[in-house]
């Protein structure tokens, strides 16, 4: 299996390598540029003197990276650019420093902008977090982190390939987009490293994230406001806290989610785990999450399979005792099996201001230790059909 999909890799590499080097534009090669993959000389520059060169070509251009350990500090490469065909082609590593103090003031380790047309292709990128969480865990001051890879203001994006390792945050984010697709993204960070989402998409539409594998500390997948024809499959997630929408409302005035598809994917349970969750504060807001699609879900030993929470409230801060304003409608479950490592699978908990209405649960079987589990519902409005256990609990 493994072996296969790198001989796919690799030989799509390959094919998409030829195809920008001879048949159209130019390849800008970082070594050629004068970049040392020593892993610790900085090739910030040279990357940002690549992306000056292909900016501002006319074609359809390649920033190839070549095999090797290539230290990046940080980099933002902006757009707008003369061609809507940009291609990072990674078949090495870049790394970030390990040291926690370089990146204290940045928010974003690799950042684009404004482009419309970007592929990144292939490669590793490492975040070298381990030391970030480490301070964090201990209860120390420490910096925030920087994100690994943000996308922002940027349409027809492409990701294909890329494994995003040891992020000191969030691993990919996609904010204010249009179609963007990823394929075969691989993220990995430690089960127990904090603020590590493994991507997390916000106020964007026409995204696709498929045949993906990730696991990380937080949240595998985190959907934001303002998200729209999100599709999601065959992803496997864990370690992580799941697939979540959310944490929506967080503000009174916010932009809904509309039209996500999570489908033929896999969750594995950790301690911290959950499956598909719909999170929002505890507090008034016009945000909203409808047409909510979860299908063919495999759970394996899984906190919170199935669950709506709609009273978070960290730190009982700025919202205790306060109703969400956020309106759930439209969700639909459908065969969705395995175990659970919760009592209750199934947890309907809405705003008792704003019900959630139009559930739907069909075909579930969810176990907790070898028993069948069992369901809970506040403020929760909907119907069930075929076979669903635990039974179902929506008014
Ligand atoms: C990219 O988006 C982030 C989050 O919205 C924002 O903080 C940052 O300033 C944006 N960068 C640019 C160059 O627009
Ligand atoms: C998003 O996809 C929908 C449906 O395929 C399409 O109608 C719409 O034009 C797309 N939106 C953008 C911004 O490309
Ligand atoms: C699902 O994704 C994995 C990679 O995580 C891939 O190896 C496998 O071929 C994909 N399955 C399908 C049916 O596409
Ligand atoms: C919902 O999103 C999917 C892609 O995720 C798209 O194909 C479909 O057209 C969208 N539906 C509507 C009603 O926009």
């Amino acid at each position: 299996m493994a072996l296969l999909r790198s001989l796919h890799v690799f030989l799509s590499l390959l094919l998409l390598f030829f195809n920008h080097a001879l048949a159209v534009g130019f390849t800008f090669n970082i070594v050629s540029l004068g970049a040392k993959s020593d892993g610790k000389i900085d090739v910030s520059s040279v990357l940002q003197t690549a992306w000056a060169k292909a900016c501002d070509s006319s074609k359809p251009t390649t920033i190839y990276v070549p095999k090797g350990i290539f230290y990046v500090r940080s980099v933002s490469f902006n757009g707008p650019c003369k061609n809507n065909a940009i291609t990072l082609l990674i078949d090495g590593t870049l790394v970030a420093s390990s040291n926690i103090q370089v990146l204290a003031r940045t928010k974003f380790w690799l950042e684009f902008n404004h482009i419309n047309g970007l592929s990144i292709v292939g490669g590793v990128i490492d975040g070298q977090g381990t030391a970030l969480w480490d301070c964090k865990r201990s209860g120390k001051s420490c910096p925030n982190g920087a994100r690994s890879l943000q996308i922002n203001d940027t349409k027809n994006v492409n990701i294909w390939g890329l494994s995003s390792i040891n992020s000191q945050m969030f691993n990919i984010v996609v904010d204010g987009c249009q179609n963007v697709h990823m394929t075969g993204v691989s993220v990995s960070s430690a089960g127990d490293s904090p603020n590590t989402d493994g991507i997390h998409v916000q106020q964007s539409s026409n995204v696709t994230i498929l045949n993906s594998n990730i696991g990380t500390g937080d949240d595998c997948i985190s959907i934001g406001p303002g998200t729209s024809n999100l599709w999601m499959e065959n992803i496997t997630c864990g370690p992580g806290h799941g697939i979540s929408i959310g944490s929506l409302g967080k503000r009174t005035e916010e932009d809904g989610v509309h039209n996500v598809t999570v489908i033929s994917s896999t969750f594995t349970g950790t301690q911290n785990g959950n499956g598909v969750r719909i999170k929002s504060w505890g507090r008034p807001s016009n945000g909203f999450a409808t047409k909510v699609h979860f299908q063919r879900i495999i759970m394996d030993n899984v906190k919170n399979p199935i669950i709506i929470d709609e009273n978070y409230c960290p730190h009982h801060k700025n919202c205790p005792g306060q109703a969400s304003g956020v309106k759930v409608s439209d969700v639909t479950y459908e065969d969705i099996k395995g175990t659970s490592a919760t009592e209750i699978a199934i947890n309907f908990d809405c705003s008792p201001i704003n019900h959630c209405t139009r559930l739907s649960l069909k075909d579930i079987k969810l176990t907790y230790e070898n028993q069948i589990a069992q369901a809970s519902c506040k403020n929760a409005d909907g119907i069930a059909s075929g076979v669903v256990e635990p039974s179902s609990c929506l008014a």
